[in-house]
């Protein structure tokens, strides 16, 4: 089963701009999860560029689907966390200076940190994962950091343009996923995925979930958000059974 998890941020993007009420991130949210949504995720970060308290204390309270909290091992919004109490936190890595999160957390540098912070949202029940390069040695490092789940980043695959390119990427995301999955960790994918590049994500075994925000938000602005995120949800699921029926004629099944 692969669900789909709207990121909603850019909606705070934009009522941010001009500093007022609208358009109202929690809206899009409650939107995203009547069009089929499985969960919404937004990224509180230190400088509240995209959403701010008021928006996590409103999406905890309306989301009834999984509410996946973006975050930073910063000891503010770890507190935040462990009042608001998200159902899972991805945590990532944040520089002021960035457009959006670039790359993957290094939580190999610094296994002792992240274990504290996995054990503080384990006594509050709250599912942890790790934002991460498809690399081994991270996948290694959040084992060791008790984390429940990956989510490796797709940003160099969404990047580059050359099959050849392509074609390497993908194989570096399945080999991590087959790696994470079969280490019991569950498998998520995200940062740069589009109408145009999921298929081929979804179509990797043992991948649980995907987070997509930009390109969502971006077609909601033309077509609306029920039908941006129906498009995007029959893409998966058309991706998922065409990998199924290309496995079985493999005679992998
Ligand atoms: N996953 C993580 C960890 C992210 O930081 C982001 C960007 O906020 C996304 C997924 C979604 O990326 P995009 O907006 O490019 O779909």
């Amino acid at each position: 089963m692969l669900t789909l998890n709207v990121n909603i941020d850019h909606v705070a993007t934009v009522r941010n701009a001009r500093g007022g009420t609208e358009p109202d991130p929690v809206t899009a949210a409650l939107q995203a999860e009547l069009a089929g949504a499985s969960g919404i995720v937004s990224h509180l970060r230190e400088d509240r560029r995209h959403v701010n308290d008021r928006d996590l204390r409103l999406l905890r309270e309306l989301v009834t689907g999984k509410l996946d909290l973006e975050m930073a091992a910063n000891e503010e919004i770890i507190k935040i966390a462990l009042k608001t109490l998200p159902d899972m936190v991805t945590i990532v890595p944040e520089k002021r200076q960035e457009l959006t999160t670039e790359g993957g957390l290094d939580v190999a540098s610094n296994i002792k940190k992240f274990k504290t912070l996995t054990d503080r949202m384990h006594q509050k029940n709250i599912f942890v994962s790790f934002f991460i390069e498809p690399d081994e040695k991270q996948i290694d490092a959040v084992l060791k950091a008790g984390g429940d789940m990956v989510e490796l980043h797709t940003g160099v695959y969404a990047n580059v343009k050359n099959e050849i390119s392509i074609k390497k990427e993908l194989t570096r995301l399945n080999k991590a996923t087959q790696y994470a999955h079969s280490n019991s960790l569950k498998v998520a994918a995200g940062h740069g995925l589009n109408y145009f590049n999921t298929t081929a994500i979804a179509q990797i075994p043992n991948i649980h979930e995907l987070s997509i925000g930009h390109s969502i938000i971006s077609r909601a602005i033309f077509v609306g958000i029920d039908t941006a995120v129906k498009d995007m949800l029959a893409l998966i699921n058309q991706a998922r059974i065409q990998g199924m029926l290309e496995k079985t004629a493999n005679g992998e099944n």
